[in-house]
């Protein structure tokens, strides 16, 4: 898996740059944080790679081949690969549908896929859903439950489940954590590392906290009013190097 994202600019308005001339790439394996204040683009970044929101200049390059969003089959096949997680697990599950169904999604869309947990089993499609919640760490007996029954964490790995069903090669999280509490945030964080492990998976992982994103990634990325600032590696977290804005996000995160 390569993705390489070259001068993705995004405009809402005339006078409203979400994105300007945003640059980086993401190899197999790798987890990348993209870090910045409320406001900074790091949804709408988060969106276009998952084709969910047009863009107005740029390129990206999944695995050597552009990804445009009016080529329809092209577009098709990059999602087969890409996920996205959600920071609002409750609007990203359908709340007339029993979470058994909502997690078989992806695997009905892309009946092509067969993922690895399916190989040699001959599982009906409750049975697949049940799997794979006991993946992600959640009791089967949650699969005919509504989302409204379930807890934020329960729905957030509820969310997971469904993302990986698939086995994308690249996870788009959008603050997967941001509205659970500290210990929940933990074990939600500590799933997905070990699933990207697991499945030598690439991970853009957004989040406004720097700490969450030290946790999991090798390689940040800092945004501020949709332009990179600074972009950098973990091990150079406390360089002297770092701009500014990064050295106020680390301060105001304390953990210095
Ligand atoms: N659908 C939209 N229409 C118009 N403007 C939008 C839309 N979505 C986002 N924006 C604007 O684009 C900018 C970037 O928003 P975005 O949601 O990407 O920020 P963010 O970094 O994800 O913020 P947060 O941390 O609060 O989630 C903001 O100024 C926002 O108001
Ligand atoms: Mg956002």
């Amino acid at each position: 898996m390569s993705l390489v994202v070259e001068g993705l600019s995004k405009n809402y308005s005339k006078n409203l740059v979400a994105l300007n001339t945003i640059s980086f790439s993401a190899k197999k394996g790798e987890c990348i944080g993209i870090v910045g204040e409320s406001g900074s683009g790091k949804s709408t970044l988060g969106k276009v790679l998952v084709g969910l929101e047009n863009y107005k200049e740029g390129t990206i390059t999944y695995n050597g081949a552009p990804v445009v969003p009016t080529k329809r089959s092209r577009l098709r096949e990059y999602r087969k690969n890409v996920q996205m997680i959600f920071q609002d697990s409750s609007s990203s599950l359908n709340p007339k549908l029993p979470v058994w169904e909502s997690v078989l999604e992806p695997l009905d869309n892309f009946k092509e896929c067969s993922p690895a947990f399916l190989e040699g089993q001959n599982l009906s499609r409750k049975e697949t859903a049940e799997q794979l919640l006991i993946m992600v760490g959640l009791d089967k007996e949650l699969a005919g439950r509504y989302p409204e029954e379930l807890s934020g964490g329960q729905k957030q790995r509820v969310s997971i489940a469904r993302a990986l069903s698939i086995e994308p090669s690249l996870l788009i999280c959008d603050e997967p954590t941001a509205s659970l509490d500290v210990t929940v945030q933990v074990q939600i964080l500590n799933l997905l590392k070990d699933f990207q492990k697991k499945m030598d998976m690439t991970i853009l992982f957004i989040s406004h906290d720097i700490r969450a994103v030290t946790f999991l990634c090798e390689q940040i990325i800092v945004l501020k009013n949709g332009t990179i600032q600074d972009q950098f590696g973990i091990n150079e977290l406390y360089h002297k190097s770092r701009h500014p804005y990064t050295k106020a996000l680390i301060e105001a995160a304390s953990i210095q």
